[in-house]
């Protein structure tokens, strides 16, 4: 998982290059490098560690040229070492490459064999090789990539220049996100579209197989077989600004607070309050009806968000669901009965494994739908060609600790519901009114636990020392505890564990010891009689309690050390609002430890291997 930047034009190429690669750190950070093309010699700088290395050698040693492409890169194929970094060189042809070259190895023998010298350890310098090979040919860069394409399998978004084809550069798209840019006597191929924002609107998502051959003035698209393919221009309406930090020391920090505004958005246009109707664009509403088991596939925050969302389709649309790891759905053999849905939950909507089991749930008989946040990604492609996409709309996320993707997932798991149960016949117009009315007060609800961050960051400094915590939950917000602990334990690198209040006597009580922070998520509507009782067994052996209640409960201040109260609500919107405080104490957690938050160590905004 890494991010490529390319552009073709009349304005320096180095700087655009980089700063694009700034807005794809999120995929991978551990090196990075630029070449660009002039009077037909290729220049080369890359750096490992962070952009920031590269960003400082190209301040030294700046490089020249209006044809280029850059890559910040996620180790797979070879360790992180300046050698290994992309771009890729051989004979005038360079290739940044996101993805894995499945068959890489024999073709490396073989392109040995035929007396090909090696620089790196990478599968992607394999592709510098024979796309040299076929231009030896005489090929045209264009027919030479196809034919360099043709021999490799697995997964990759490649671009390629080369010496005699400046002004020109051609991408690849097989199983990794590229997505063309168009301006003004300049294009662009980027892994994500922030990169390009800055620069253009207008972009165009390459489905797999396609080829984007793209010129100052002009986009040529086909697929890997040279059949000219149209795909449509989308203009983006996200702002650069939206993808900046806005003011916040950190992206997620950022993101937090962003909640209310894109919580907004995935209700916009969906909610018909007055005759109790949700508007579920994009999805085959009509075919939900036959639908007799639902199957969530996901990975990470997203599957919390899937465990959720199980509960509100089970209320709401009476229809059982089962929540998969799709990491683990795809290795079996699942049973997938007539009448069954798959909904794939991705913020990214390019996680191998979801995308995976997807398919093979699709293979399997299953109808498929998805929930993602990313338009016209991966996941979200393969669910248009079914029942369709309930997009989340929150706006790119860049740390990479998951916040208002999942928050928003979760609006979009309480919208889908509705919409199931209304047309299944289970809620009339009245019960889906009031639900409605319930989730559009969300955002001004979340508005005023975010007004107590500097509570939770006090909170938090007194916890930057521990090594291990505890988060506890019941119904809903057992997910939440689950998602709370790897939150923290994602940014901070403290041990967390989160467990079903009830299952705690089962194992986790043995951990509890003198001052270990237990979070206990104790609102009114999900076991708060119970939760109480867990509460005192905590207590009675020592923990510190960090409890996460509702406004007007007069009896959590005398068991808990601190309590951070979120406003009364309805309860199946407990579990959107109690994950905000989770999020802000792992977050002043993370910041106090001086951890890298948006970008934590080992961890990548989004997985497209396996
Ligand atoms: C990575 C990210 C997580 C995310 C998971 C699934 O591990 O770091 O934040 O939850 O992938 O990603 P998806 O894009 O499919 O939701």
């Amino acid at each position: 998982m890494c991010g490529i930047v390319g552009y073709v034009g009349n304005r320096q190429a180095q700087d655009i290059i980089v700063e694009g690669l700034r807005k794809l750190e999120y995929r991978g950070y551990d090196s990075a490098g630029v070449a660009t093309l002039l009077d037909g010699r290729t220049h080369v700088r890359r750096a490992v560690g962070k952009l920031s290395n590269l960003a400082n050698l190209l301040k030294e040693t700046p490089l020249v040229g209006t044809t280029g492409v850059g890559h910040t890169r996620w180790a797979t194929h070879g360790r992180p070492s300046e050698e290994n970094a992309h771009p890729h060189t051989a004979d005038g042809v360079t290739v940044v490459h996101n993805g894995i070259i499945e068959n890489h190895l024999a073709l490396r023998d073989e392109l040995r064999k035929a007396g090909r010298v090696f620089k790196s350890e990478t599968d992607t310098e394999i592709f510098a090789h024979l796309v040299a090979l076929e231009s030896a040919r005489g090929l045209s860069l264009a027919d030479a990539v196809r034919a360099a394409a043709a021999r490799v399998h697995g997964a990759f978004a490649l671009v390629v220049m080369r010496e005699d084809s400046p002004g020109v550069l051609v991408g690849v798209k097989v199983a990794s996100p590229l997505v063309v840019g168009i301006g003004d006597d300049e294009a662009f191929l980027a892994s994500d579209v922030p990169a390009i924002l800055a620069h253009t609107r207008r972009v165009i998502f390459l489905e797999e197989g396609d080829m984007a051959v793209i010129t100052p003035q002009k986009v040529t698209l086909t697929t890997l077989r040279g059949e000219p393919v149209d795909r449509p221009v989308r203009v983006i309406d996200w702002t650069p600004v939206m993808a900046e930090k806005g003011g916040h020391k950190h992206f997620m920090h950022k993101e937090i607070f962003e909640q209310p505004r894109a919580v907004a958005d995935t209700l916009r246009g969906r909610v018909g309050r007055e005759e109790g109707q949700v508007f579920l664009d994009g999805v085959k509403v009509e075919e939900l009806k036959s639908i007799k088991r639902v199957v969530v596939l996901a990975c990470g925050t997203s599957w919390h968000a899937g465990l959720v969302g199980k509960a509100l389709i089970e209320q709401f649309a009476h229809v059982p669901v089962d929540v998969e790891l799709a990491s683990e759905f795809r290795y079996r053999e699942p049973i997938v009965e007539p009448g069954t849905l798959a909904l794939a939950i991705s913020q990214s909507g390019e996680t191998a494994d979801t995308l995976a089991a997807l398919k093979e749930a699709r293979n399997l008989g299953a109808r498929v739908m998805a929930i993602c946040n990313v338009l016209g990604s991966a996941i979200a492609r393969e669910a248009e060609k079914d029942l369709g996409v309930l997009y989340t709309h929150a706006g790119p996320e860049i740390g990479v600790a998951s916040t208002k993707a999942f928050v928003t997932q979760i609006v979009a798991l309480h919208l889908m519901a509705l919409g199931m149960g209304r047309a299944r016949g289970h809620l009339d117009a009245q019960a889906v009114r009031t639900e409605l009315q319930a989730l559009s007060r969300l955002p001004k609800l979340m508005e005023s636990v975010l007004d107590d961050d500097a509570q939770i960051a006090a909170i938090a400094r007194t916890m930057l020392g521990t090594r291990d915590t505890l988060f506890l939950g019941r119904g809903m917000c057992f997910p939440i505890a689950l998602e709370g602990a790897l939150k923290l334990k994602e940014i901070s690198y403290i041990h967390a564990e989160g467990y079903a209040a009830g299952e705690m006597k089962h194992g986790p009580i043995a951990l509890i010891e003198h001052d270990l922070p237990v979070i206990c998520l104790v609102t009114q509507g999900n076991g708060y009689d119970k939760m109480l009782g867990n509460i005192q067994e905590v207590r009675a052996r020592g923990g510190r309690v960090i409890a996460i209640a509702t406004d007007g409960d007069k009896q959590i201040g005398s068991l808990a050390q601190d309590v951070i109260y979120i406003p009364q609500c309805p309860r199946f919107l407990e579990p959107a609002l109690a994950a905000l405080p989770c999020q802000l104490l792992a977050y002043h957690v993370a910041d106090g430890r001086g951890t890298d938050v948006d970008q934590p160590r080992n961890l990548a905004k989004s997985v497209t291997v396996e």
